[in-house]
């Protein structure tokens, strides 16, 4: 027989030899679920997924259009086996064994649409799939994606404290994208390899709560009053910008992708056990007043190893951070307040 873990269609081919070849020659690896896998992030993030070689299984699941994505992505010739789930009945499937569940499943912003305004909708999609998620794999790591994932991640954290399966070393909101953007307008800025570029993000994910550390750029430099100006107000609207571009298409899905699977590799090397892992993410923490925020955080074979302290802040960046909170507070309460109602 085919290896049992193959897309249900390859049941109809004839029967062929070496059945049993994918079996012996995958590497071990891990489990990881899409959820929203068919649509404008999902796509390209699933393809990225099934081309890393920690992952052994990718469970692909949405509520829609999820049997062509899989067939389709299940014909790279890569390690990762692949299976689709189409639609609330499927999901518990999806999601049974899984060691990583990253959710980019929600609707995305047209122009003149804050992230804020996806709330209504994307509030209700969340909840439904962390209770999943706490009824099936309750000790898989969860990446977030959808926004407003400064409400998203609270409202995620609430599901799993209701259930009892809640542990915040294991729930993360993915803010890669901001860093991401700010590697590259830096390194632009700068004259520079992107690739060569750190900046911390720290914060949020919207708006004057995307906060990047420019006195905190690695490798070292400084900029004018001018560059910070301009720089900051990019990578705050960054996302806007996408969106804007797109008029009505949707919002960033390519980049938000890469940054994804980015995000998704740093997870799995941390499960793995490698060392000195750190990325922003917006998580559960005690850096600030605010039950969540993002920062620089180590990850391991725990998830959330550590999170790093927020470092040196100019006058500039400690403004900043002042109005930041102020936002970021509101979105977090308005997360648990809509579970907790
Ligand atoms: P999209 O509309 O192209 O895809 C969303 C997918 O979610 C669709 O395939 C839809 O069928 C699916 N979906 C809807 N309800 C679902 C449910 N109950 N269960 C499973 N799947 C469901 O949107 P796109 O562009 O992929 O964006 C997805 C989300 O990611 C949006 O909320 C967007 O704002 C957010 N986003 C987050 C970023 C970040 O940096 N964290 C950056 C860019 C977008």
């Amino acid at each position: 027989r085919p290896h049992p873990a193959s897309h249900p269609q390859v049941e109809d081919v004839p029967l062929l030899r070496g059945s049993n070849c994918r079996a012996k020659g995958a590497a071990p690896g891990f489990k990881v679920a899409i959820l929203g896998a068919a649509g404008g992030i999902g796509q390209p993030l699933a393809l990225l997924m099934k081309m890393n070689p920690l992952v052994s299984v990718l469970h692909l699941y949405d509520v829609v259009n999820t049997p062509g994505v899989t067939a389709d992505i299940s014909h790279m010739n890569t390690g990762a086996v692949v299976r689709g789930f189409l639609g609330q009945p499927q999901l518990e499937n999806a999601l049974t064994g899984m060691d990583l569940v990253i959710i980019p499943a929600g609707v995305p912003r047209k122009p003149g649409m804050t992230r804020d305004d996806l709330f209504n909708i994307n509030a209700g999609i969340v909840r439904t799939l962390c209770e999943g998620i706490a009824k099936c794999c309750p000790n898989a790591i969860v990446n977030v994606i959808s926004n407003p994932v400064n409400s998203t991640v609270p409202i995620a954290a609430e599901v799993f404290k209701k259930a009892g399966t809640y542990d915040p070393k294991r729930l993360l909101g993915v803010t890669t994208l901001d860093v991401v953007r700010a590697n590259t307008f830096v390194g632009e800025v700068l004259g520079l390899d992107p690739r060569e570029v750190n900046v911390p993000v720290i914060g949020g994910h919207a708006g004057i709560t995307i906060l990047p550390l420019l006195s905190q750029v690695n490798p070292s430099c400084s900029f004018t009053s001018e560059e910070v100006k301009y720089l900051t107000s990019r990578i705050q609207n960054g996302g806007t910008e996408v969106v804007e571009a797109k008029a009505g298409a949707g919002s960033a899905t390519l980049s938000m992708a890469y940054a994804a699977a980015k995000f998704a590799d740093a997870c799995l090397r941390g499960l793995r056990g490698d060392g000195g892992i750190a990325e922003c993410s917006y998580v559960a923490s005690q850096v600030t007043e605010l039950p969540f925020f993002a920062s620089k955080v180590q990850l391991g074979r725990g998830g959330i190893e550590e999170i790093l302290p927020l470092g040196p802040l100019n006058e500039f960046e400690r403004a900043g951070l002042e109005k930041a909170k102020k936002e970021l507070g509101k979105s977090i309460q308005k997360g648990v307040s809509f579970i907790n109602k």
